[in-house]
């Protein structure tokens, strides 16, 4: 039975590296449900009513002056590709294939999604991992579509969601294609874990300001040779510890590299900064993983 299923070999690897790729870890029936969700969502939205909100990965400024993405926390909300998007906010393409992600709470309001992040498999996993209390705070469908799928810079999670001790952010990364380096897997600094976040993306305190989020401190510039590729089929899943460094390219293919991308924070030995730009609301109260009894 899948939730009896010993998940020591990848975490030894986790704790070496930083991240570890465990392999059919969701099934095909699953993958295939979230992706008739995100088909329907897709199908509802009209693009004219969210076509002028794009996103760029880690704003590099670190300023983001809108607050469709600040309270996208607790709705599903629809991100476009700026190479997809014109100066008017009219698509340069099809709307399928001009997003660059759904979020920020596709896993606890949409049961496809809500299925596989409260699965007896996960929590098992999360069990072994030891995490104490395990809170989702961010879910996300990540399109990288051929073409136009950005690149992402070196970063650390801990810097957009950070915890006190930095070590309590986990992500949980789950490719509903085969992600290789031609379609823009993730690469890893392996060991970086061990650096806390250089940078801090957090609420911009100051009211009268246009700006509603800063980017405190600086991204060192990486070098690639530090990077290793970790291509990771269809139904694994990717474990990312907060604090490890990891990139990807654009995806200059022609196949796409779909992805449902989650993010625990174990409350129970760490705390959630209220510096974040995400935060708890009544409708995403950052619900605990254990305490739903979905499969
Ligand atoms: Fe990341």
């Amino acid at each position: 039975m899948a939730a009896k299923m010993n998940f020591a070999v990848y975490l030894q690897q986790f704790h070496e590296n930083g991240y570890t790729v465990i392999p059919n870890f969701v099934g095909d029936a699953d993958i295939d449900a979230m992706k008739a969700t995100i088909a329907r969502l897709v199908d509802q939205m009209d693009p004219h009513e969210y076509s002028q909100h794009v996103f760029r990965p880690a704003a590099k400024d670190g300023k983001h002056r809108d607050d469709y993405f600040m309270s996208s926390g607790d709705k599903i909300c629809y991100f476009f590709e700026p190479d997809a998007v014109d100066e008017h906010g009219g698509l340069l393409r099809e709307k399928r294939s001009a997003l660059n992600k759904i979020g920020h709470a596709l896993g606890w309001l949409e049961p496809a999604f809500k299925n596989v992040t409260f699965s007896q498999k996960m929590q098992a996993l999360c069990r072994q991992l030891g995490l104490v209390d395990p809170r989702l705070v961010q879910s996300m469908y990540i399109f990288k579509n051929p073409e136009i799928g950005q690149e992402v810079l070196p970063h650390q999670d801990s810097t957009f969601l950070y915890t006190d001790p930095p070590s309590g952010l986990l992500g949980f990364w789950i490719p509903l294609d085969d992600a290789t380096t031609d379609n823009g897997c993730l690469y890893f600094i392996p060991g970086s874990q061990h650096v806390p976040p250089t940078s801090r993306f957090v609420r911009n305190p100051d009211p009268q300001s246009t700006e509603l989020t800063q980017l405190i401190g600086s991204q060192p510039d990486y070098a690639w040779d530090r990077f290793e590729a970790a291509p990771a089929p269809k139904g694994s899943l990717v474990l990312i510890h907060g604090n490890v460094v990891h990139r990807s390219k654009k995806n200059t293919s022609h196949s796409q590299r779909n992805v449902y991308t989650f993010h625990l924070v174990d409350y129970g030995k760490s705390a959630y900064s209220a510096q974040n730009w995400l935060q708890p609301t009544t409708e995403c109260p950052f619900p605990n993983l254990y305490n739903e009894r979905i499969i």
